[in-house]
């Protein structure tokens, strides 16, 4: 139904009566969900983001691993777009109110340095894992890194008279 509702509603002009008719409708059948938003309206104006994905925060990871929610924190939508507009790779990236540190831990995937307070000590351990992890995943090497690295066999150009000597 979002997907639907998107595409309806990126074709015409938001019309509020007509909306909640169909909300009307969903609801009569029971399938309004009560857990996200079905019905988003799309904006027309760039300067206005409405295909920011809400659920896709880091709540979804604290379920997954059965921890407490935190709550409030931002979308990983938005954070990713605001540190790719307003920060260069190396840059340190600081969220004064850090939660589950979804500010830091992006930003360390995306090469920066990420920094944070929090007052919440289980948001601040929770957010430190999170860091954690973006922080090995972006220190494994990629198969580009293995190529790029210079060889252990020594090459003919080693194998100069005063090297082998
Ligand atoms: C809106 S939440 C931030 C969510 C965070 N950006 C995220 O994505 O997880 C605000 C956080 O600020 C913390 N907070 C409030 N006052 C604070 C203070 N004076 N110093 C540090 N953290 C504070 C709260 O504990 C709460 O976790």
């Amino acid at each position: 139904m979002p997907k639907a509702f998107r595409a309806y509603s990126d074709a015409t002009v938001y019309d509020h009566e007509e909306t909640v008719a169909i909300g009307e409708v969903l609801q009569s059948k029971d399938r309004l969900p009560t857990e996200y938003m079905a019905l988003a309206p799309v904006s027309h104006s760039p300067w206005i983001w409405s295909d920011v994905v809400r659920m896709k925060t880091l709540n979804g990871s604290q379920s997954r691993r059965n921890v407490e929610l935190h709550i409030c924190p931002l979308q990983i939508d938005i954070v990713d777009r605001l540190i790719d507009r307003y920060s260069n790779p190396g840059d340190v990236v600081y969220d004064p109110f850090g939660g589950l540190m979804t500010v830091p831990y992006r930003a360390i995937a995306k090469g920066r340095f990420g920094m944070a307070s929090e007052l919440n000590a289980t948001s601040f351990k929770d957010g430190l894992y999170y860091c954690r992890e973006a922080e090995a995943k972006r220190n494994v090497p990629s198969l580009f890194d293995l190529l790029e690295a210079p060889s252990i066999e020594p090459s003919l150009d080693d194998l100069t008279s005063e090297a082998v000597r």
